[in-house]
């Protein structure tokens, strides 16, 4: 089949290395076929789906029954980070997970290092939501206005989680992966420890082009974690040289339990039918490259998660591709979101460019907003590379 692209911008497929697609558990949330349709939307071929789910994702069982529902329903390809469980670990292995996610909130110091003892044997990522459980004070909180949210979950958190993590890296030269990162100053750690370990960082869209002013006029659904931070104190774009890639977070809740009392709501924003809208318009805008664009959300995500068919760093990989008509403007809104969670904190936001078309292994899955059946795989990853060997520009 030929496809005529019409002199548009053409990319490899984008990778969204940090999704909650809430499957099994959490169906009314969002699940594998609204959350890959919404990815197809967005322009992405590929998600990798975080563990926190019910039950969570850290028996090999669990692992193996995801895997299942997905391959079902995914009409993307996608990959599954695991969750911690000590004695499940080595099982979980064979069937190449993306990474274990080891949330710090709930995970003590003991634990990680055991994680570490047992991977190291291996080139598998460790992945870290970096706040740390004795620094929260939403209890003190609770009842004020939603300007607080900031200063109940300070970024002091995120930095001492994430010194805390490097170190461990930098220790047992393996490569580690930072989560969402909130704080500009936890940013600097990790570029100050790049030459000691093999250390990558991810931003989502929320924590770079929203800030903790918007908690007044957005409440609930701008409520996330970690927290939407100052302009002083939080991530923007000048800082992206320092970043490896851009993740979304896809975090998604129903309107019902977004409209609770602020600090009764769940935390988590939807993300993957904005984000590259949101890149697009900064580079119509002239203040990121194209090849930015493409490094953050193509090729460095299919590099550190292993991902070696995905992202276009060798020859002979998957024809998976997203048109880009970089000049097509438009009002972001819920309405034509395919997933699940119907709001966004960037609703109204005048874009310019968007993704027209989604191919994934030569076949269109979006055209002009709209989505086609397709069946997905599951995407092993496959780590050759040796720690020392990963990216750590
Ligand atoms: O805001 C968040 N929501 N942060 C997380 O780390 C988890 C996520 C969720 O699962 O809803
Ligand atoms: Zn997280
Ligand atoms: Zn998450
Ligand atoms: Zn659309």
């Amino acid at each position: 089949e030929t496809i005529d692209i019409k002199g548009r911008i053409i990319f490899p497929g984008l990778i969204d290395a940090h999704v909650h697609f809430r499957e099994p558990g959490m169906e009314y949330k969002e699940d594998f076929k609204s959350g890959s349709m919404a990815a197809a939307h967005g322009g992405f071929t590929t998600v990798l789906d975080m563990p926190n789910t019910k039950p969570p994702t850290n028996t090999l069982k669990e692992f193996k029954r995801k895997i299942k529902l997905a391959s079902k329903k995914s009409i993307v390809d996608f990959g599954l980070h695991a969750g911690v469980n000590l004695q499940e670990v080595q099982k979980i292995v064979k069937l190449s997970p993306a990474s274990f996610k080891i949330y710090m909130e709930d995970t003590s110091i003991n634990t990680i290092k055991k994680m570490f003892d047992i991977l190291n044997s291996t080139n598998i990522p460790l992945t870290f939501h970096c706040e740390k459980r004795e620094i929260n004070y939403e209890r003190d909180h609770r009842g004020k206005s939603p300007h607080f949210y900031s200063d109940a979950r300070p970024t002091i958190s995120e930095e001492i989680a994430v010194a805390e993590a490097v170190s461990f890296s930098a220790h047992y030269n393996h490569p580690i992966h930072i989560c969402h990162l909130s704080s500009k100053k936890a940013l600097k750690i990790i570029k100050n420890m790049r030459n000691l370990a093999p250390v990558t960082c991810e931003v989502t869209p929320h924590h770079l082009f929203l800030d903790s002013s918007y908690f007044n006029k957005f409440g609930s659904f701008v409520k996330t974690n970690p927290p939407l931070r100052s302009r002083e104190e939080g991530i923007n774009i000048k800082d992206l040289n320092d970043i490896d890639i851009i993740a979304t977070d896809h975090a998604p809740h129903t309107l019902d339990e977004k409209e609770k009392e602020f600090w009764e709501a769940p935390a988590g924003i939807p993300n993957l039918e904005v984000s590259l809208k949101l890149f697009l318009t900064l580079f119509a805008k002239g203040k990121i490259k194209l090849n930015e664009i493409k490094t953050m959300f193509c090729e460095k995500p299919a590099t550190i998660f292993g991902l070696t068919n995905k992202g276009f760093i060798k020859e002979g990989m998957d024809a998976d591709f997203v048109v880009i008509d970089h000049k097509k403007t438009g009002k972001i809104s819920a309405d034509e979101f395919y997933s699940k969670a119907q709001y966004t904190p960037f609703e109204g936001f005048e874009y310019i460019g968007e993704a027209v078309m989604t191919i994934l292994r030569g076949k269109v899955i979006m055209e002009e907003g709209e989505v086609f059946k397709n069946k997905g795989k599951y995407v092993r990853s496959e780590y050759r590379l040796p720690p020392t060997e990963l990216p750590t520009s």
